[in-house]
């Protein structure tokens, strides 16, 4: 009999970070695999769902405009929790720490059905940092019965958490493995990142800063001082921003206030995954405050500056992948403007050994799934 896994997301990277699983769970026959979306996002995510190819089982549609966290929780539980009665699955895999993960791992714990978690085990220390998801996955961990550590660092921390030790594993960190996929995808059909072309001829002789912002806890005065930093950034003629922007419209009105129509920026729209691997390659370092991004950037030699006060991925930082450099518009420009002009501190950053994963973190956890 195969085992009935149900694996449960709701936004964008949740969906590039679960898809290796979905695929690896797919071709086994040892599982029975069923895919939830809550559909905490719908075109961000739907971007991902049709790059894989992954079809959901069952979709919530649970999107609304300018959601409430707290609306949005109490649809998610019971959306979830319906679904959860009708598949009865032994498994429920949630990765990361989304509203979506958090009540998916709830409504499973109301059932007593074990959840795995993917990603376990990061930590910034400070529950407003990133906020909420520093209590979604601290909420998660204390549910779930498999922990897929990305590091050994997520697993020391999970350890000082007095979670039982057999049940942590280190996998590595799926995204690698979705970046994997995705630049062998393009390998071998180019045209699927071939829409950035233009902005490269516009900006042909420029070195490319990647921008993405999106952060809660950065809202309001976080997010004016990072377009505040892009501004400065911006005036040096030898730079181009190409800035994706995410579709909260807490970014985008003030990003588009700030920011449309300089000469250097170019605002677009949230890129599909193999147009975000191809800046990710076509940039020269990366400014974010995106999880995944801190996480994809160095595998692809591109070094990444952090505007968040903390991070749970440490690993970046004492690797050398990765600066963070908080939200202060000197500080940004500053750091930016020190490692384009400083080749050796630039190449440092560069080739430092990427920790987060060796591309076969899915195999693993579904390894797990068989047989825990
Ligand atoms: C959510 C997650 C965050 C994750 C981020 C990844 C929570 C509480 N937050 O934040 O942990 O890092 O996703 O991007 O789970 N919107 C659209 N279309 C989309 C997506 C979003 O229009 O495809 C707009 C909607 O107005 C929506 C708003 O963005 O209400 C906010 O979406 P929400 O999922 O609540 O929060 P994010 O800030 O995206
Ligand atoms: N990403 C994407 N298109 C974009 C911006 C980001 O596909 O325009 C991908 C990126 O490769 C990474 C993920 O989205 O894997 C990060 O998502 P986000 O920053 O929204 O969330 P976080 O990782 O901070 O939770």
């Amino acid at each position: 009999m195969s085992r009935r896994i149900l694996t449960v997301f709701g936004t964008r990277p949740e969906a590039i970070k679960l898809f290796p699983l979905v695929h690896a769970l797919k071709a086994d026959s040892r599982f029975d695999s069923r895919v939830c979306v809550s559909a905490q996002h719908r075109g961000m995510l739907d971007q991902v769902l049709e790059i894989a190819g992954i079809t959901p089982d069952h979709d919530l549609d649970l999107m609304r405009p300018g959601q409430s966290l707290d609306a949005l929780t109490a649809a998610l539980l019971t959306g979830l929790g319906a679904v959860m009665d009708e598949e009865k699955p032994e498994w429920v895999v949630v990765q990361g720490d989304t509203a979506t993960a958090m009540a998916g791992a709830l409504a499973a714990y109301y059932r007593k059905i074990p959840v795995a978690h993917v990603e376990a085990g990061l930590r910034s220390g400070n529950i407003h940092h990133p906020w909420p998801e520093e209590v979604n996955r601290k909420v998660i961990g204390t549910i779930a019965a498999l922990h897929c550590a990305p590091t050994e660092t997520a697993a020391e921390a999970l350890r000082r958490e007095n979670v039982d030790t057999g049940t942590i594993h280190v996998t590595g960190n799926t995204v690698i493995d979705a970046l994997h996929w995705v630049t062998a995808r393009i390998e071998r059909e180019p045209g699927l990142a071939a829409g950035l072309a233009e902005l490269e001829r516009r900006f042909a002789g420029k070195r490319i800063v990647g921008v993405t912002s999106h952060r809660r806890e950065n809202f309001g005065e976080g997010m004016e001082r990072i377009a505040q930093a892009i501004q400065l950034l911006a005036a040096q003629p030898d730079l181009a921003i190409i800035f994706p922007v995410h579709l909260n419209p807490n970014v985008r009105s003030v990003m588009n206030e700030r920011l449309a129509g300089l000469d250097n920026v170019a605002l677009i729209e949230p890129l599909d995954y193999p147009h975000f691997a191809r800046l990710l390659d076509i940039c020269h370092l990366m400014l974010t405050d995106s999880g995944g991004v801190q996480e994809e950037a160095p595998a692809l030699g591109k070094p990444v500056l952090v505007m968040r006060e903390t991070t749970e991925r440490p690993e970046g930082v004492a690797a050398g992948t990765a600066e963070l450099v908080g939200t202060d518009p000197g500080r940004i420009v500053s750091e930016a403007t020190r490692l384009l002009r400083d080749e050796p501190a630039y190449a440092r950053m560069a080739k430092a050994h990427n920790p987060f994963g060796d591309g076969k973190s899915a195999s693993r956890i579904a390894e797990l799934l068989a047989t825990a």
